[in-house]
């Protein structure tokens, strides 16, 4: 018998910089139910995630917790286990980088990059912040008051040399621009891809810094003591060294790479679609078939961050809902690649619409039904009571379901693939409205009729529940169960090859409602209040003062410089552009204003390309009222300059600030 396929994929190493959030969570479910998905389909899969223990802010960290490094991260790797345990993650390995094995490997490594030539020794000068033991390159540094200081702290920051091994990324940038362009899905979404190239590759390639001498806490260069290894070497090469990658016992490696798909957020798609392939490829290894780098959770208009603490986790969520309610959540609401709002509300109202009344009333009604009708026993099929126009349209949708399914899944479009079956499940539902069982069984003559209704609802529903199983581990058992469904063999994919394999006479069993119906305004009401106690009494947000404009009389046309500054502008980073769908006019950005993340329409489409606003500082107004148009809301204003031509026409050109000055900086 040929050898199963494999199917590897990943997850992000995770900072243990804090405790894991619904956003990491959200990475970690992903990975899960596609492993499952492909386990399901008969793949030999093999599921890794873990943590990225090294740096200088763990140091710190765990400093300031007056622990050890590793006693600091010891502990969060215990509670992360423990939350991917409680969202039924069934990882099959789990790396941390402070581990003997993964260390190993990425001395060998690093020793052979330096070994070929790909890592040289430079010395390079900058200003160094001895409060804040950081380096500074001179554009980096702020001025005060003719001085430079640190951009983190605002004290002086001192000149020093600093010694640093570098790869030389330079080297390998037309090999990698080659091959993302020949391999359309190596890099996905597609538009990440031309992010890549155009804000990245095209543009040259810096050599990475890959060592540092102020940073104990890190894998120490064998052949330089003084140095440890700096953060993405030492990262991204958990993939490979879990696996056993330069040792012994490679039989892993030699099995499961290269990867099927790296899941990453959007943040770090740079690193895993350019310096790991050209890792990689200095290594003589072949590359990922894929990375997909997936949307950010935000929390109103913020990316949901440890350092932000605007976290929301999944422990209170699940221990009040259930591990299956949050996972479909999470999977259902946004589509895989864009971002999503977390809240309460859309949770709930989720979980009532989709769970509770489509799949769970289905379940319910058609198991009460074949109770009341048939004494629970599932009815013979009778062929002569086929509704031809009622019956097939169903049976011939669902037997297609499957492969529907497994269409969006192969494009990790989780939310797609849960749409798909939830269509099925509303076609259920109007066919029981369309068929009234109840009125059938008022009539003894059309009990044949009946009987073929309710199989034809009971097969659906096997059919559902082996499908949703990926995204919804618990579920699928809770409703064979009432569905009286012993056998195993009707709960696999391989049953899903034909329609109709239900057999007659197995006898259904009403259980629980599979989702109880949620009190969205009670439940919103004691989420809150769990929320509050959870908070340690945060000090009130300062009162920004009211600068109310001088009544002194003004020379005409003037405004004085309070009303002025009244208008909030500052400097932001296009993260994203894009075209508003069936607008002409509207492009559509996504900006780093330091602090938090926005979105802004401007009707400036006509005059630029978007992708070639991505990277660019532009200036805003930050405090506008928000604005819907085309249903997004738009909430500042982008400035431009605007030129009117002989014949007529405009001409128009954003503002962009001269150098390099961190987003959200105040423009006046
Ligand atoms: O970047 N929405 O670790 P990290 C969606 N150690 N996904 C989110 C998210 C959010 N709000 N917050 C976190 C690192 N994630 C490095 C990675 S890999 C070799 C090294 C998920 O703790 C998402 O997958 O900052 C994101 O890429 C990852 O957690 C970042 O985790
Ligand atoms: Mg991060």
């Amino acid at each position: 018998m040929p050898d199963k396929k494999t199917y590897y994929i990943t997850t992000p190493i995770y900072y243990p910089s804090g405790n894991m959030h619904i956003g990491h969570t959200y990475t970690t479910v992903a990975a899960d139910t596609m492993a499952r998905f492909k386990k399901m389909q008969g793949y030999d899969t093999y599921f890794l995630t873990g943590l990225d223990e090294h740096g200088q802010k763990i140091e710190k960290k765990a400093q300031e917790a007056g622990v050890t490094p590793q006693a600091y991260v010891d502990e969060i790797a215990e509670a992360t286990k423990d939350l991917w345990k409680l969202m039924d993650i069934q990882y099959d390995d789990f790396i941390r980088t402070s581990e003997e094995r993964h260390m190993r490997v990425v001395q060998k490594i690093f020793k052979q990059f330096y070994d070929q030539g790909d890592i040289y020794k430079a010395e390079y000068e900058g200003m160094y912040c001895t409060p804040c033991e950081s380096f500074w390159t001179a554009t980096q540094l702020v001025d005060k008051d003719g001085e430079k200081v640190c951009p983190d702290c605002g004290r002086p920051c001192q000149p020093m040399k600093e010694e640093s091994y570098f790869f030389r990324m330079s080297k390998y940038q037309d090999w990698m621009i080659r091959y993302i362009e020949k391999h359309p899905d190596f890099i996905q979404p597609a538009s990440r891809a031309n992010e890549m190239l155009s804000n990245f590759l095209r543009p040259g390639l810096q050599d990475l810094c890959v060592s540092r001498t102020s940073v104990k806490w890190g894998v120490p260069v064998d052949f330089d003591p003084k140095h440890t290894v700096y953060v993405w070497i030492d990262a991204l090469s958990n993939y490979i060294s879990a696996l056993g990658y330069m040792t012994d016992h490679d039989a892993l490696f030699r099995k499961y790479w290269p990867a099927d798909v790296h899941l990453v957020g959007k943040e770090i798609v740079r690193f895993h679609t350019i310096y790991w392939p050209i890792m990689l490829h200095a290594l003589g290894l072949p590359l990922p078939k894929q990375v997909f780098g997936h949307g950010w959770l935000l929390f109103g208009m913020d990316k949901m961050s440890k350092s932000k603490g605007n976290t929301v986790y999944p422990g209170p969520i699940v221990a009040r809902y259930g591990v299956d309610t949050l996972r479909y959540y999470l999977m259902r609401e946004m589509p895989f690649g864009a971002d999503g709002n977390y809240t309460n509300e859309s949770f709930l109202t989720r979980a009532n619409a989709d769970l509770a009344n489509d799949l769970g009333n289905l379940v319910s009604r058609t198991v009460a039904m074949i109770e009341k009708y048939f004494d629970g026993v599932v009815p013979a099929w009778d062929e002569n009571a086929v509704d031809a126009e009622l019956d097939l349209p169903l049976r011939d949708h669902c037997a297609a379901l499957p492969a529907l399914v497994e269409e969006q899944m192969n494009k990790l479009q989780f939310s797609q693939a849960l749409v798909e079956i939830w269509k099925v499940i509303g076609e259920c539902n109007k066919y029981i409205d369309a068929t009234q069982p109840w009125v059938l069984g008022r009539d003894p003559e059309k009990r044949g009729r009946l009987g073929n209704v309710l199989l034809t609802l009971a097969e659906c529903i096997r059919f559902v529940a082996v499908l949703i199983g990926p995204v919804m581990p618990h579920t699928p058992a809770r409703i064979f169960e009432q569905l009286g469904v012993t056998d195993e063999g009707l709960r696999t994919w391989e049953s899903l090859s034909r329609f109709g394999l239900l057999p007659a006479g197995v006898k259904v069993c009403k259980g629980d409602a599979l989702f109880p119906r949620l009190d969205v305004k009670k439940e919103l009401e004691a989420l809150a209040a769990e929320k509050k106690a959870e908070q340690k009494a945060a000090p009130a947000p300062r009162k920004e003062e009211k600068k109310e404009a001088k009544k002194a009389e003004l020379p005409e046309g003037c405004v004085s410089i309070d009303e002025f500054f009244r208008c909030k502008l500052r400097v932001a980073k296009v993260i994203g552009c894009e075209r508003v769908q069936k607008s002409e006019k509207l492009l559509k950005f996504d900006l780093d204003l330091g602090t938090e993340r926005r979105t802004i329409l401007s009707g400036i489409a006509k005059f630029y390309e978007p992708e070639y606003l991505v990277g660019k500082n532009l200036v805003i107004i930050a405090n506008l009222p928000p604005r819907k148009m085309m249903g997004i809301e738009s909430n500042g204003m982008i400035l431009s300059a605007v030129q009117e031509k002989e014949d007529g026409s405009e001409y128009l050109r954003v503002l962009t600030v001269d150098g390099d000055i961190a987003p959200g900086s105040e423009v006046g």
